[in-house]
């Protein structure tokens, strides 16, 4: 059995790959070892089945030891740790969740349902690095793949609604927060049938914004709101998670040379954990809507087309649905009316499992 590091298991991510590792059964085809950056010598979880202690994550002795590691330990201890491992003579295979070494040129962004050839040529090539996209990125990809499978595409603008989880889970708990102190400044005024709503709406906006309105993690109010930019700001007026669109796309599909443009914007919603975007597409020619639906529904097992209705839409087409769950629902398809080559559609994805764990473990599986 091949012998399996896993760091950062135990953050949000970590814990949901645990989580579907566990449901997977991976656990019985490795020989796992847990490392910490903190808590080496104490007892490792009991997934594997059997006993044993944590490994210290920054021991490169012991993580050379590893066939395979899986890091969702954070973008800072790879860049700490991955260098040193590897002038160290380590040839085995390193699975990262962090953006950190994604746009490197010997490394793979792993999407197995979309570029399992991009997967297997690197393998045939003696690529060693594999590592998570985007979730946004992964999550359309996941939904429109049938579309780039044909090349269909000429270009699309992305319009996001992310969820609070891609933010962290502070983020989670400061969202939850906010609402509850939303809730707070007028539950007496909401009990009372006859209580003017103006009044409500009223006090719910000076409450958020006072400066006792929990902000400290968005620096702005989310809840009952929105947060129109997400990561940090670049030359070019985009956030760097809209210019991750465009580069991730075309290098998750080996196109990095022949790019399909991709760009939008990129918005902070008050959802848990599912990322909704809504989608412009320009397509190469003027594909008819039932043939695009079942191009996009036969691209892989998850994605779920969902008909152009209101009632069927309103239901299925939600983060509240969505949420924990490796569905990726797409809907909303239609032509626009710029033209018969521009459509529309609407996706929502959990951005804790096909987002980040779930293509982590995929990699693993490929590589066993
Ligand atoms: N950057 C994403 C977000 C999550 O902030 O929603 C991680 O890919």
């Amino acid at each position: 059995m091949k012998k399996v590091g896993l760091v950062g298991w135990r953050g949000m991510v970590g814990s949901v790959l645990m989580e579907r590792m566990l449901a997977e059964d991976d656990f019985s085809v490795i020989d796992a070892t847990f490392f910490s950056t903190s808590q080496a010598g104490q007892a490792a979880p009991s997934y594997s089945g059997k006993a044993s202690v944590l490994q210290d994550a920054n021991d490169i002795n012991a993580l050379a030891d590893m066939d395979i590691i899986i890091s969702c330990q954070g973008g800072d201890y790879t860049k700490s740790v991955f260098p040193g491992l590897r002038e160290a003579g380590w040839k085995g295979y390193w699975i990262d969740a962090a953006s950190a070494l994604r746009m490197q040129e010997d490394s793979v962004i792993v999407l197995d349902p979309v570029n399992r050839s991009v997967i297997d040529t690197a393998l045939e090539n003696g690529v060693t690095n594999f590592v998570g996209g985007n979730c946004t990125v992964s999550l359309m990809l996941m939904a429109l793949g049938g579309l780039f499978e044909q090349d269909l595409i000429e270009w699309i603008s992305p319009m996001t609604y992310q969820a609070a989880s891609g933010a962290g889970a502070q983020n989670m708990r400061e969202l939850i927060a906010q609402m509850g102190s939303i809730h707070g400044s007028v539950d007496e005024l909401l009990a009372s049938p006859s209580s003017a709503i103006l009044e409500i709406d009223k006090r719910v906006a000076d409450q958020m914004r006072g400066e006792a309105f929990p902000t400290d993690n968005f620096g702005a109010a989310l809840a009952g709101s929105l947060i129109p930019w997400i990561d940090s700001q670049l030359e070019s007026g985009q956030s760097r998670e809209e210019w991750k669109a465009e580069v991730e796309t075309n290098k998750i599909l080996g196109r990095s040379a022949s790019p399909i443009p991709i760009d939008g914007i990129c918005v902070r919603i008050g959802a848990m954990r599912c990322h909704s975007q809504a989608l412009t597409i320009k397509m190469k020619k003027d594909v008819p809507v039932a043939d695009i639906n079942n191009i996009l529904a036969e691209a892989n097992d998850w994605v779920k087309v969902i008909p152009n209705e209101r009632d069927v839409t309103i239901r299925e087409l939600s983060p509240a649905v969505v949420n924990g769950t490796l569905s990726v629902p797409v809907g909303r398809i239609r032509k626009l009316t710029m033209g018969p080559e521009y459509i529309s559609a609407f996706t929502v994805g959990d951005q804790l499992l096909w987002g980040a764990a779930e293509p982590l473990r995929r990699m693993l599986r490929i590589l066993l």
